[in-house]
This record gives C-alpha cells, sequence and structure tokens, in this order.
C-alpha cells in the first residue's frame, strides 16, 4: 500500500515538474529572436555580447551604406548576434580564424576595416575586447548592473555612452545624420536642442536611435534624461 502511494505522489510530482520546464537557454543567454532571460549580474571578468559587443559593432560597422541589412556591403551584415556569428564568420575561441577581427586588425589597408580615411579605425581597447569575447567562447550573453543615477555628468555618465553606443556612426569626416557626437559641445549642442532625448527614448518625429538596432537600456535612458534636465553639465 505505501508503496503504491509513494509511486503515486512520485508520478504527479514529476508530471507537474515536467510543465515547468526552464527554457532550455543558460542564465543570461539571449534566445534566438528573443529578449534576455534573466540577466545575471554583471560580472567583470565576462564580456557580454548585449551591453558591450553589439553597441560596439552596431555603432562601427552597422552603418548606412556598409553592413546595415540595407545595403549588406559584401553579404555582410552586422546588426544581430546571429548575422554577426554568420556573415562575419565568428569561430568560437579563435580570433584569428574569424574574419571580422581579422579585417579589424588587418595590416593590408585595402582590406581593413572601418575603410580607412572614411571612418576612425576602432582603439585598441575595442580591439581588445572583442578579441576577449571571441577568446571566451563568442557567446551571447547579457548581464544587469544597478542603475547609479549619482554624478550624472558628462565625462562621468554621458561620454562613456556616447562613445560606445553613438559615436561610430556620429563621427568622422562624414558623420551620419550630418550630426558629429565627439565633443562636449557637440553633444550639449545636440541634447538641449531635444533631439536627443526624442531619438533615445523613442518619442516625437525623432529616428529612433541607436538607428537600426535595439533601444538603449533603460538605464542609460534615464541617465540621458536626468543629465539633459540638470542643464547637461560637464
Ligand atoms: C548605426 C549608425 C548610428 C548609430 C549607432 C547612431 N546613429 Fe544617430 N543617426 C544615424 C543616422 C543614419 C541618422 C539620420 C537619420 C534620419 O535622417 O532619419 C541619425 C540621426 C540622429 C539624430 C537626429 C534624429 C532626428 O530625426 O532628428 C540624433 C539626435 C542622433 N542620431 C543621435 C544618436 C545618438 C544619441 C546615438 C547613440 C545613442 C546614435 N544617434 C547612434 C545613425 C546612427
Amino acid at each position: 500500500m505505501k508503496a503504491k502511494a509513494f509511486y503515486i505522489i512520485a508520478i504527479i510530482v514529476l508530471a507537474i515538474g515536467s510543465c515547468q520546464h526552464e527554457p532550455l537557454v543558460p542564465p543570461g543567454q539571449t534566445p534566438d529572436g528573443g529578449g534576455p532571460v534573466d540577466p545575471d549580474p554583471c560580472d567583470p571578468e565576462v564580456v557580454y555580447f548585449e551591453q558591450e559587443i553589439l553597441p560596439l559593432i552596431v555603432s562601427s560597422c552597422a552603418i548606412p551604406g556598409c553592413h546595415d541589412p540595407g545595403s549588406a556591403e559584401d553579404d555582410v551584415i552586422l546588426n544581430s548576434y546571429q548575422n554577426i556569428m554568420n556573415t562575419g564568420d565568428i569561430d568560437p575561441y579563435d580570433p584569428d580564424g574569424s574574419d571580422l577581427y581579422e579585417v579589424i586588425t588587418e595590416d593590408d589597408p585595402d582590406k581593413f576595416m572601418p575603410p580607412p580615411g572614411e571612418y576612425p579605425p576602432l582603439s585598441s581597447a575595442e580591439i581588445n575586447l572583442i578579441e576577449e569575447w571571441i577568446l571566451q567562447g563568442a557567446q551571447n550573453l547579457s548581464c544587469e548592473s544597478a542603475c547609479d543615477t549619482t554624478n550624472v555628468t558628462y565625462s562621468i555618465k554621458i561620454e562613456p555612452i556616447i562613445s560606445a553606443k553613438c559615436q561610430g556612426c556620429h563621427s568622422g569626416s562624414n558623420p551620419q545624420g550630418s550630426i558629429s557626437l565627439t565633443s562636449y559641445s557637440e553633444v550639449r549642442n545636440v541634447a538641449l536642442n531635444g533631439e536627443m532625448q526624442d531619438a533615445v527614448q523613442y518619442t516625437g518625429d525623432a529616428t529612433p536611435m541607436p538607428y537600426n538596432s535595439n533601444q538603449l537600456p533603460q538605464c542609460e535612458i534615464d541617465l540621458i534624461r536626468i543629465w539633459i534636465e540638470n542643464g547637461a553639465p560637464q
């Protein structure tokens, strides 16, 4: 009798358990096409694709006329994890075997990316970050850090966002939208005329920014709003 009751309970428990499957995606990893699942807290040792690599590659490569979906130069589209892995020919754990890494470290100026003269090269810190991401397996990881809304000045909180997420397109001799965002005074002007907040919040008539990509994380949108409300201090 007791054994029978045990089996019945065991079957019920198993049946309930099997209805509560977590998605088959490791914690912090983005399933194809979907948003990040339960992001982990950010670990400084780990390179997070969603926060660090995607914005850098979109802003440096998925520029209109280059590797955005509309232009797809050389059939390379660099606007999402799948496209970066496939058309950027990323070989996990092997930077030198990955086309995308090869062209940003290339000696031959005809093959070097971004095209010399038209766009600034990636910095060595940015190249090292991409190398480290590939060495860690080129995974699609995401993390979540607490939003620190103290010291919202240009140099402490805003410049890092603009530099990572906007300058790839809004710098150089021919910046997108004819808007250069490389100095404090340039960013301040676009901030104080209202265009910047509308563009990152997806409000008003402004074209949503970053162009052709995901909306900024809520924390960064909040920091930009607070900075502008405080008069865009340096
Ligand atoms: C992948 C390239 C790209 C990135 C990254 C990018 N922009 Fe842009 N941006 C553009 C293009 C292209 C236009 C012109 C859009 C148009 O004319 O509709 C533009 C226009 C703008 C405008 C004017 C919008 C309007 O409709 O008046 C602002 C403001 C702007 N960008 C701010 C930003 C900010 C802030 C970031 C970073 C958070 C950013 N952009 C990231 C390509 C980019």
